[in-house]
């Protein structure tokens, strides 16, 4: 199931279907032996790449009739015994189940994700669908994907984060069994974090008549809003596949869109002419509309409207269309930052990769739900989607929700940063690539800003500018409505001319070069591509509390403090005062909303066994981080909060000794109390976003804080001892889930003391155990250094916090049960729909 609200099914049968082709896979690892290596990754050209994406200008993928690439490889082949491959349904990501190899580079994440997978699926294709065309499309598939149907090679796409479509329709056959065949090819050293492997997004069987509306092809714009009217300009392309001349008509109609996605209010419609559309050729055809008095998108009031395009020959339907779109401008000034509907909405953003922790790169619509609303409560109000295309159903959900995008494509351009990067992609896809995501993506009113690259290392080069232009100019001419970045790590490019090729200019970690920037270039928008980079494990705090970056180091985690950032990178509060001394700033992408799979900085070394990131302000299980606290307090300031650092005051041996306090708050002065005797009231200074108690000393009892703003009392946070570790207790994110594969309950267990308080150092070992009609699917814990893999029922707690991730199987009643020697365990219902 997914809540894509991409086209659907129109109703009649005849007309248009998009079939989820999600179930019933089967998979294996490895080629077959004796094949040789034409179909390595390293000899895909793009000539074999066959698509019905027909959106390249002078040298579009040609499909070659007769193309025999990997005709004689038992695995393609029909009748090929495919019964002991192991069945499984999409989205499926071949890494995720571990083991960890403490041997792999941590960068990668330890996980097994190189080498070659095959998936076959046998699906029917009635007789009745003779005179149709019949497309595959892939959202995403990690990567050199090669497709064979029924033996014969279709095509392929190798960026494992592009989406793409392949017409089937000459390999198909009608009335019976027909066997897909994907080969995907994963080289070694192509990322600097965990990309997964599979087939990692959903698949589309799509079925049209031989006129239809083209891939991607409608193009939703408004170019003029105000309170009483919005025009709405459609344009949409037509393909003709038929063997004659076609004469066709088309209607248009606009609804608004209910907040659970359904059509809802007709709002306008509009009725063409006759459109002539040549045998074998497409037509471009544009349509006016006005809608009267628009709900404008916004972030507090996502309203969305949805196009309905129908095109009909000889008085019949033969193609319906439907495209979400939003009515809102944006628009980035020199001087007040972003606009969102003429007014001014500072950009509180993060970056984020595609895996979603203990579920890998399986995207899934309610963990990209769960991130999106624990984004939303610290008051982030952009997700910059570093530093790829990601998958079509996050779009959907931050339209909905009424998040911000900044859409990123590449990592790198020709020159690479791993030996088997896209650099080796770069000459021969990059227009193909960017155009996929451009067309893709273009009608989602969330997106604000097209990222054309991150760090790439041609800045500086002669031919980096020239990049920049062409991809520009790509970006504009697919779509004029929206400005270009880069995300740019050297300093000259904002001063060297690179950045004349950008509409918005991004750094990453400058903010002492903010002021110089604007002085240079005067008329250019300018924000904080990527930010922070501030490195924390949750829970854990080391004495003594030291300012120095990377000092801190124990047991390969890092204090939660919140000091440490490696040297190219800057603390949260360097950003802030960045940003609160040139206000012309628009904003930031903080590096990351979440610890991802990977790139383990500073823990590199042989021996060193971390698998994730510490950059996350929330770990990999979700769990806040102190720091989330830290960007709540600024990004939501009339939201009354406050927050101690440390979280933990059962430091049993440190009786007497030095433990400073941090207080993170929207308040602007907060009073500390240790047993009820005050230990006085710290204000922010200028350029001070927290409170800090240096010299407190530590005896157990209760730590309280109480905040004031304007003088007035807003908000009180209190840590206690803990006693020993008594019982575990869980809670449900939700306790009603939906059968389906896609809809999950994360359900958290705490270690508590005998009166509720959270042991913070409890690491026991928790057995999860389902009865009813679910599963676990996966646990954690937030531990960058936990090499149980994730898939396991048996988790340790990480500073007192496990994670179980359960799925429903069928309709009724599921009781997840949580276990621990010596513990009194815990239970908790759960409603499968
Ligand atoms: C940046 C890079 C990110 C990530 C980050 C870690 O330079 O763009 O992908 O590596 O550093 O601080």
């Amino acid at each position: 199931m997914t809540t894509s609200l991409a086209p659907v099914a129109a109703g009649a049968p005849d007309v248009r279907e998009r079939l989820s082709l999600d179930a019933g896979w089967l998979f294996t690892q490895g080629d077959p032996a004796g094949i040789g290596d034409e179909l390595s990754y390293t000899n895909m050209k793009p000539w074999m790449m066959s698509t019905a994406n027909t959106f390249v200008k002078g040298g579009e993928p040609v499909a070659r009739p007769g193309n025999n690439t990997g005709a004689d490889v038992d695995y393609v082949q029909r009748h090929f015994r495919d019964t002991g491959w192991e069945p499984l349904n999409l989205p499926h990501d071949w890494g995720i189940k571990g083991p960890f190899n403490t041997n792999d580079p941590g960068e990668t994440g330890k996980l097994p994700c190189w080498g070659v997978g095959w998936y076959r699926k046998h699906f029917d294709i009635p007789r009745s669908d003779g005179n149709r065309r019949i497309y595959l499309d892939v959202d995403g598939a990690m990567s050199y994907a090669n497709v064979w149907l029924n033996g014969y090679y279709v095509g392929g796409w190798p960026y494992g984060y592009a989406s793409w479509e392949l017409d089937l329709t000459r390999y198909v056959k009608v009335g019976g069994d027909n066997v897909l065949a994907i080969r995907l090819d994963n080289p070694k050293e192509s990322s600097r974090w965990y990309p997964g492997a599979g087939i990692y997004r959903n698949v589309w069987l799509v079925k049209t008549g031989p006129i239809h509306i083209a891939h991607w092809g409608t193009y939703v714009t408004t170019p003029e809003i105000n309170a009483n009217a919005a025009t709405v300009d459609v344009r949409f392309t037509v393909d003709n596949e038929s063997r004659s001349d076609a004469r066709i008509s088309a209607e248009n109609e606009v609804y608004a869109l209910r907040a659970d996605g359904e059509i809802g209010r007709h709002v306008a419609s509009i009725t063409s002419g006759d459109l002539n559309v040549a045998a074998h050729d497409s037509g471009t055809f544009e349509s006016e509309l006005h809608v009267g008095h628009p709900k404008l998108w916004s972030l507090e009031h996502p309203q969305q409207y949805v196009v309905v395009t129908t095109i009909e020959q000889d008085g019949k339907t033969i193609d319906t269309y439907q495209t979400p779109f939003g009515i809102r401008t944006i628009q980035f000034t020199a001087d007040k930052g972003f606009l969102l509907n003429g007014e001014h909405v500072h950009l509180n953003g993060i970056c984020d990769h595609s895996d979603l922790g203990a579920l890998g790169m399986a995207v899934n619509v309610s963990a990209l739900q769960r991130q999106i609303e624990i984004l939303k409560e610290m008051g982030c109000n952009a997700i910059r989607t570093s530093h790829n295309p990601p998958a079509p159903e996050l779009l959907d959900l931050c339209d909905r929700m009424g998040m911000l995008v900044m859409d990123e494509s590449f990592d790198c351009w020709r020159k690479g940063k791993r030996p088997n990067d896209y650099h080796l992609l770069f000459q021969d896809w990059h227009e193909r690539d960017w155009r996929a995501e451009l067309r893709r993506d273009r009608n989602h009113p969330s997106i604000i800003l097209w990222s054309i690259g991150n760090e790439v290392p041609d800045q500086g080069t002669s031919h980096g500018p020239h990049i920049a232009a062409e991809l520009t100019r790509i970006a504009h001419e697919e779509d004029p409505t929206r400005p270009t970045t880069a995300a740019c790590d050297h300093i000259d490019s904002g001063f060297d001319g690179f950045q004349t090729n950008l509409d918005v200019f991004g750094y990453n970690y400058k903010p002492f070069k903010y002021a110089d920037f604007r002085q240079a270039n005067p008329d250019q928008p300018l924000f904080g591509s990527e930010t922070a980079s501030t490195i924390s494990s949750r829970g854990e705090y080391f004495y003594p509390v030291n300012t120095n970056r990377d000092d801190g180091e124990k047991d390969f985690q890092m204090s939660s403090y919140d000091l440490s950032a490696p040297q190219w990178a800057t603390l949260p509060d360097t950003e802030f005062a960045g940003e609160d001394a040139n206000p012309f700033v628009a904003g930031e992408f903080v590096w990351t909303g979440f610890d991802y799979l990977g790139e383990p900085t500073p823990f590199y070394e042989d021996g060193a066994p971390s698998r994730s990131s510490y950059f996350g302000i929330v770990d990999l299980a979700g769990f806040k981080k102190d720091r989330f606290y830290l960007y709540q307090s600024r990004w939501h300031p009339d939201f009354p909060m406050a927050h101690i650092v440390p979280q933990c005051w059962t430091w049993p041996g440190r009786e007497g000794e030095v433990t400073p306090v941090f207080v993170y708050t929207s308040g602007d002065e907060a009073e500390l109390f240790l047993n009820g005797k005050s230990l006085g009231r710290q204000t922010k200074g200028p350029s001070e976003y927290r409170l800090k108690w240096n010299d407190v000393t530590y005896q157990p009892g209760e730590l309280k804080v109480v905040a004031y703003k304007n003088g007035k009392p807003c908000a009180t946070d209190v840590v206690k001892t803990a006693g020993p570790a008594a019982k575990l207790v869980l809670t449900a994110n939700h306790k009603k889930i939906n059968q389906t594969e896609d809809e999950l309950s994360y359900v958290t267990v705490t270690v508590e003391d005998q009166n509720g308080i959270v042991v913070p150092q409890a690491d026991n070992l928790v057995h999860f155990q389902v009865s009813g009609p679910g599963e676990v699917v996966a646990t954690d814990n937030g531990d960058p250094t936990d090499l149980t893999s994730f898939p396991s029922p048996d988790r340790k707690a990480f500073h007192g916090l496990a994670l179980a991730i359960v799925r429903g199987t069928q309709e009724g009643g599921i009781t997840l049960e949580a276990t621990s020697p010596g513990l009194r365990s815990g239970k908790i219902e759960i409603r499968a729909e």
